[in-house]
């Protein structure tokens, strides 16, 4: 049975797209991963094409799909993958409760403001009641940025699940994107790679 993970958060420019595809390269090497595009604006689908590109062959899957295909292609992607990653687009409707529905776990990066603190709490409700377990990811966290902690806080307060691996605003991050690859291939020995394996490695913990 393939793991799937769905990185969902109403609010767009959290991090979904980008933290996904992080831990879909750092994952390739050991399991087989198919990934899902949601989102109209296809940054998934976007990342993948750069990715072909520049490697002699596909690695992973990607499929686009849509909310009344996404029952029938997680089906489709789960034949042949052990993890399957979800992207989804920078709402709260109907479509995300459905896919919901079908995931082992919602991940929800959320940045260290409180815009995001609102956000991140409509997306952790709407998993509960679809019976999916959320996580929060803090994500672009500034190295002194005072403010974190607080963030932090209201995040537990309001019984989102935050997970204790953080996310660094970094360049890292967003040439790697522009790559087609992840932090894992463009910057081995980086604080940035350290981060996205600890992540990977919470997340693992989270499925078992
Ligand atoms: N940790 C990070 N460090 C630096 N830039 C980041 C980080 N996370 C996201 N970004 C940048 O922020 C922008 C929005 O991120 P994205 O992953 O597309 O958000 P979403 O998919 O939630 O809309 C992108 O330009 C991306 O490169
Ligand atoms: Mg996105």
């Amino acid at each position: 049975m393939a793991n799937i993970i769905t990185f969902a958060q109403q609010k767009g420019g959290a991090g979904k797209t980008t933290l996904l595809t992080q831990l879909a390269a750092h994952l390739v090497t050991k399991q087989r991963i198919a990934l899902i595009d949601l989102d109209p604006q296809k940054t998934l689908t976007g990342w993948m094409d750069e990715r072909i590109q520049r490697t002699v062959e596909a690695d992973m899957d990607l499929i686009e799909s849509s909310e009344w295909r996404i029952g029938v292609d997680i089906k489709k992607a789960a034949r042949d993958a052990d993890v399957i990653l979800i992207d989804c687009p920078g709402t709260a409707d109907m479509m995300l409760g459905k896919v919901m529905r079908e995931t082992d776990i919602v991940v929800v990066p959320a940045q260290p403001s409180a815009p995001d603190v609102w956000a991140t709490r409509a997306t952790v409700r709407m998993a509960m009641k679809e019976g999916a377990d959320a996580y929060v990811v803090l994500n672009r966290v500034q190295p002194r940025g005072g403010a974190v902690e607080d963030i932090a806080a209201k995040l537990a307060d309001e019984g989102a699940d935050l997970l204790k691996e953080r996310i660094g605003n970094r360049v890292a991050f967003s040439t790697a994107f522009g790559k087609g690859a992840g932090v894992s291939e463009t910057a081995k020995s980086s604080k940035a790679a350290e981060e996205i394996a600890a992540l990977a490695k919470a997340i693992a913990k989270k499925l078992r």
